[in-house]
């Protein structure tokens, strides 16, 4: 699979991630995680130029979470925007969380294969995948042009 991985410190973030973990790191501190007191934030970058973001809403019926990063695609699409062209999620602070299965499918929808997607801790630890290595092979779009 390829992955880079970096090491870094949020100050040092290059100018397109800033924002993005920015995004995130705020969006995180409005997570509703009461359960699993697992806070997560997830920002995106849109083709069209928006930074979007998101947080995990759990529910006192468990099974009914929405993920940070359904929240931030969501917020994209009910602005009219397309394309993600970078993906970035915060997960907690021992080491970095990769999106869920469910997640990597919705990754898949907005995004091309090659889109980077960050993952990160708050304290800026960073592994970096592309959507394609996190889902291969993947069904999507372009396999339902028969309807
Ligand atoms: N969670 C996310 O929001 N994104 C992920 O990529 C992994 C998991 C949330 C769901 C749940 O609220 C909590 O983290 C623990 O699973």
């Amino acid at each position: 699979m390829r992955r880079a991985r970096t090491a870094t410190k949020p100050g040092n973030l290059g100018e397109t991630l800033k924002p993005l973990f920015e995004a995130a790191l705020e969006a995180r501190t409005h997570a509703h995680a009461p359960y699993s007191r697992f806070p997560v934030g997830a920002a995106l970058r849109s083709r069209e130029g928006g930074v979007f973001a998101g947080c995990n809403v759990e529910n006192a019926s468990y099974p009914l979470v929405t993920c940070a990063e359904a929240g931030a695609i969501s917020a994209m699409v009910a602005a009219g925007h397309k394309e993600i062209v970078e993906f970035l999620v915060i997960g907690g602070a021992d080491k970095v969380i990769t999106p869920c299965g469910a997640c990597r499918q919705r990754l898949r929808e907005f995004a091309r294969p090659g889109v980077r997607v960050h993952c990160m801790t708050p304290q800026g630890e960073r592994t970096t995948f592309s959507v394609g290595a996190l889902l291969p092979s993947a069904f999507g779009p372009e396999h339902l042009t028969e309807l």
